[in-house]
C-alpha cells in the first residue's frame, strides 16, 4: 500500500515539475545568437532578432523633408484620433517629429510626453519644446528597462519605428503598460516585413503577426491593424 502511495506520489510530482517548468518557459523569451545579424544586437526576443538603436547621427532623416509623402505621417496622425486635452506618449520620440504633430492636436491644454534613450535626441526634443507653449511637450529620457513615466499617466502612446529596436522589448513594454491608463491605446508602427516597396533593412521591420504575438504575450488586447505606405500600424488596448 505504501509503495502505491510513494509511486502515486512521485508520478504527481514529476508531473507537476514537468508542469512548473513548462509554465516557466512558456511566452516570449530572449535568447543570445550564436551568429548574429550584423544588423542586429546578439540577441533575440520571442524568436526575433532585436535590431542596433538608430543613432541620433540620423536625425537628418527623421527629420527629411520628403518624410510626409514617403511615409504619410499625416495619415499616420489623422488615424490616431487625438483630441484636444489628451495625455499622449511618444516613445522613442527621436528628434520630436512625430512629436511635435502630436502636440498641435492636443493643444491647448493636452500634454505630449516625449521619450528617447539617447541624450543627444533628449538635447534635440529639448529644443523642440522650447519653441511651443509651456508644458505642451514633456520631455524624459529612459533607461534600458524602464521608461521613467509616471503610472497611469497616459491617455494612449505610440511607438514609430522603435519597438523593433529596443534592447529590452519585454520590460520597456510593461513599463509602458504601467504608464498608459487602463483602457488606453498602445500603438505600434513599423515598417512592413517581406515587403520589397518598403526600402527599410529587414532587422528595422516586422510583422503583424510577431507585433501581436509579443504584444499579446504582455496580455494586450489587439484592437486592430491598419496600412500607411511604408509601415503598419497596429493598435492594442491596455487592460
Ligand atoms: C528610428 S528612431 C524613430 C524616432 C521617432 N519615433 C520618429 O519616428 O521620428 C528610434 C528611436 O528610438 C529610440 N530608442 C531606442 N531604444 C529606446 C528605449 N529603450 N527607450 C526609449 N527610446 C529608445 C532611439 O534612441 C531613437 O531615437
Amino acid at each position: 500500500m505504501n509503495n502505491r502511495v510513494n509511486m502515486f506520489l512521485a508520478i504527481l510530482m514529476t508531473a507537476s515539475s514537468f508542469w512548473i517548468t513548462g509554465a516557466a518557459q512558456a511566452g516570449c523569451t530572449y535568447a543570445t545568437l550564436p551568429n548574429p545579424h550584423p544588423d542586429g544586437i546578439g540577441k533575440s526576443y520571442c524568436d526575433r532578432q532585436i535590431s542596433k538603436v538608430m543613432g541620433w547621427q540620423g536625425a537628418p532623416w527623421l527629420e527629411r523633408p520628403q518624410r510626409l509623402q514617403e511615409e504619410r505621417t499625416d495619415l499616420l496622425i489623422q488615424k490616431l484620433n487625438l483630441k484636444p486635452g489628451m495625455v499622449v506618449g511618444d516613445i522613442g520620440a527621436g528628434t520630436g517629429h512625430i512629436a511635435q504633430m502630436m502636440a498641435e492636436k492636443i493643444a491647448p491644454n493636452g500634454v505630449v510626453w516625449a521619450v528617447d534613450i539617447q541624450p543627444q535626441m533628449i538635447k534635440m526634443l529639448q529644443k523642440k519644446a522650447d519653441g511651443l507653449p509651456k508644458g505642451r511637450l514633456q520631455i524624459q529620457q529612459s533607461t534600458e528597462k524602464n521608461l521613467n513615466l509616471p503610472d497611469r499617466i497616459l491617455d494612449m502612446a505610440i511607438m514609430v519605428d522603435v519597438y523593433h529596436e529596443l534592447e529590452y522589448p519585454r520590460e520597456t513594454l510593461q513599463s509602458l503598460m504601467k504608464a498608459v491608463k487602463k483602457g488606453g491605446k498602445i500603438v505600434f508602427v513599423e515598417y512592413r516585413a517581406f515587403d520589397p516597396d518598403v526600402p527599410i533593412k529587414a532587422l528595422h521591420t516586422m510583422s503583424v503577426a510577431q507585433v501581436q504575438k509579443e504584444a499579446e504575450d504582455l496580455g494586450l488586447k489587439y484592437e486592430k491593424a491598419e496600412s500607411l505606405s511604408w509601415q503598419n500600424m497596429i493598435t492594442f488596448i491596455n487592460p
